[in-house]
């Protein structure tokens, strides 16, 4: 809406079941940041439990001490204001990330909504399982990004039809170590809470999976669920080289490699959601 001086007024618009949040920040101790809602419902998820917010209420922080993540109810509209000009940086820098992982994704022969369906699903299952705002802002991105790395990995190998030999599998499996050190370097906090994840999507229950072979609670929960959601969409979506498998084959998969290469409660959560489907 207006800037000036270092102070930012920003209008936003929040569909509903859209989300937006608010980050603490090492580098702006002394900015204010704060929110007014004009319009709609939301729903705001802080460290301590929920808050609903409605029209005239507002929230004010000097500086951000917590993530604050908001649901919106209902269509909502709402006044942002900084007193530092970071939020255009952050939105931006974002905004060519998630681009750049969707592309990557259309290349591994995935359709556009790929990395939005993992984030929905897998926000989804964050929520029931009653993650609190920093985690759940974690996963909203780490899910979005989780594919970032594959940026890096060359063509020749990412593209290629046939077998991968060892050693290009050896790089293809780096596009997790690849991906964390692009979120980290970006000195955005979202960013690199979401780093967690697209290093750890790929890790497994039972110590099968990579870069690490980390088992059991060594891996986060928020990257366990990234990486059945991610499963469950490889396996049933079609691909430019192979049809998809139907849900119901997806689903057997899964409750057969319950505690096994998937949490067992991040299975039980997701099949709560997705059988009801
Ligand atoms: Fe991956």
């Amino acid at each position: 809406m207006s800037s000036y001086d270092g102070t930012e007024i920003i209008h936003h618009e929040l569909k509903t079941g859209a989300r937006w949040g608010m980050s603490p920040d090492e580098d702006t101790t002394d900015t204010l940041e704060a929110v007014y809602i004009l319009s709609g419902k939301l729903t705001m998820h802080t460290t301590k439990g929920d808050h609903q917010l409605e029209p005239g209420d507002h929230v004010a922080a000097q500086p951000v001490s917590e993530h604050l993540v908001f649901t919106a109810l209902s269509d909502s509209t709402f006044l942002y204001v900084s007193s530092k000009p970071i939020f255009h940086h952050y939105f931006n820098e974002t905004r060519e990330l998630e681009l750049l992982a969707v592309n990557i994704e259309k290349k591994d022969g995935y359709t556009a909504d790929h990395c939005e369906r993992i984030k929905d699903l897998s926000m989804l299952v964050g929520e029931k399982m009653g993650l609190n705002s920093e985690a759940l802002q974690k996963l909203h991105f780490g899910a979005l990004l989780h594919d970032i790395g594959k940026t890096k990995v060359p063509e020749s190998i990412l593209l290629k039809p046939g077998k991968l030999t060892s050693d290009e599998w050896t790089v293809m499996k780096d596009h997790t170590r690849f991906g964390a050190d692009i979120l980290k370097k970006t000195n955005i906090p979202h960013l690199i809470l979401a780093a967690e994840i697209v290093e750890q999507h790929h890790e497994r229950y039972d110590g099968s999976g990579y870069p690490k072979g980390l088992e059991k609670e060594q891996m986060s929960l928020e990257s366990a669920i990234v990486g059945l959601v991610d499963s469950f969409d490889a396996i049933t979506s079609d691909r430019v080289y192979q049809k998809g498998r139907s849900k119901e084959s997806a689903l057997a998969e899964i409750k057969q490699l319950r505690g096994i290469k998937y949490h067992p409660d991040v299975v039980d959560t997701f099949l709560s959601i997705i059988e009801n489907d």
